[in-house]
């Protein structure tokens, strides 16, 4: 016979406890997926890789006997039934898409933690008063497309057209035109917003990305808020010319235009780099040159440029300022400039009642953490603009993300999720 579906009371929580094996094992299976050199992954939003990983994740999800929905861009949502049907669901996961030779858990481990709690869940028949849906968000990544959190952003309405015109990939492919072979288009983008008053709450378990949980030895990070990133593509224009025969007085090299605005983010960014400042960080992570060739002077350069911060003033005051010196620096070398805004977002505060309550499951289980923001982007961003929004970090070893030298210690990767677990079934039973 069956057994009977059972709530836990409170004080049983700590006993339903994840199955470390099985959750290394699907971490390791999905990092196979776009598996490189030196150990690096590689699954860039819609190309094959990518979805495979996501066919993955869908039979995983079958074998539990998740209720599965899949919207249309793809993103992934595993249910299981709550107590009360008509309670709104508590949303958890994070995103499978990875950036060009990047690392094995950043995004992934959140999706993959998520599963492998929702199949604790389901093992030992436990059904909590709200719903549970694990989630893995499409293209949460821009290294593709210059765009960010695409999945997320669709589900929470903040997807505006004006924002796609320039998203572009490095081979030309706009993403505007991904979009529209799915039926998505400019004016039905709101469609794929998910009703608020569906969802009850977001959590999100993720690596750091960055030093400090291991410069304090500390196992886990309760997220406060999430820095934003303004992000543009800057083109100068100038001519292109033979390199033998063109005086240096001569010349219009948007290349040379171009390194000085690199130097100028960088500058700019450090005079408000401090915490106090708004720890404004500024990148300029990608840039095509035309021609191209040794013995052409280049007539073109495009840069990409993402400054973020978690002080929405800090982040405006800087990017006034980088934007004045593309003015000026184009005036001066006689060369023309343009800038192509790609997004600009505002730094988003997560929900305190869901920090003092992650913070509790960490003083029960005795577990030491620390308070933080978070300096990289998640989907926990967009889905704080349509519910209650919380993250978890564990360390990541010397900081070192978006590359295969991406490590976090197995230790740390279970604990996480079974704190990710511990927090699930005390957001889904109680009043928040
Ligand atoms: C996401 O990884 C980001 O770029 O912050
Ligand atoms: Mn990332
Ligand atoms: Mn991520």
């Amino acid at each position: 016979m069956k057994a009977q579906p059972r709530i836990p009371p409170a004080a049983h929580l700590q006993q339903i406890t994840i199955d470390k094996r099985r959750l290394l094992r699907d971490l390791n299976a999905v990092s196979r997926i776009g598996i490189g050199d030196r150990g690096s992954v590689t699954r860039l939003v819609f190309s094959i890789k990518e979805l495979r990983s996501r066919q993955f994740l869908i039979h995983q999800m079958r074998q539990i006997g998740l209720q599965i929905h899949i919207d249309r861009i793809g993103n992934i949502f595993g249910r299981i039934d709550g107590a009360h049907a008509k309670n709104p669901a508590l949303l958890v996961g994070s995103h499978l898409d990875t950036v060009v030779h990047g690392g094995k858990f950043d995004g992934t481990l959140g999706v993959i933690a998520a599963l492998e709690a929702a199949r604790t869940l389901k093992e030992q028949n436990i059904v909590l008063q709200s719903p549970v849906e694990v989630v893995c968000f499409v293209g949460e990544e821009s290294s593709r497309f210059g765009y960010s959190t695409l999945g997320s952003s669709l589900v929470a309405g903040e997807v505006r057209g004006k924002d796609l015109a320039h998203a572009a990939d490095a081979q030309g492919t706009k993403l505007e035109d991904i979009l529209a072979s799915m039926g998505i288009y400019r004016n039905n983008l709101r469609s794929m917003r998910r009703d608020p008053s569906t969802i009850k709450a977001y959590l999100e378990l993720h690596i750091e990305q960055g030093p400090i949980l291991e410069a304090k030895k500390k196992p886990i990070g309760i997220v406060t808020s999430i820095a934003a990133p303004t992000r543009f593509r800057v083109v100068f224009t100038g001519q292109a010319d033979h390199s033998g025969t063109t005086p240096m007085e001569m010349r219009r090299d948007a290349l040379v235009a171009a390194s000085e605005l690199i130097v100028a983010v960088e500058k700019v960014c450090r005079r408000y780099s401090r915490v106090e400042q708004g720890r404004v960080v500024g990148t300029v992570g990608a840039m095509k040159i035309e021609p191209g060739v040794i013995n052409a002077i280049p007539g073109r350069a495009e840069l990409s440029v993402d400054i973020r911060s978690i002080s929405a003033e800090a982040k405006k005051r800087v990017v006034r300022l980088v934007q004045a010196q593309i003015g000026e620096i184009a005036r001066r070398r006689n060369i023309e400039a343009e800038i192509l805004p790609l997004r600009e977002e505002n730094p988003v505060p997560l929900d305190k009642r869901l920090v003092r309550l992650l913070k509790e499951c960490c003083e029960v289980r005795n577990i030491a953490y620390e308070v933080m923001p978070s300096g990289a982007g998640h989907d926990a961003m967009q889905m704080a603009k349509i519910t209650a929004a919380g993250m978890l970090f564990i360390p990541s070893r010397r900081g070192i993300s978006h590359s295969p030298l991406e490590w976090s210690e197995p230790e740390d990767i279970c604990l996480g999720a079974q704190l990710l677990l511990d927090s699930m079934i005390r957001v889904a039973n109680e009043a928040i």
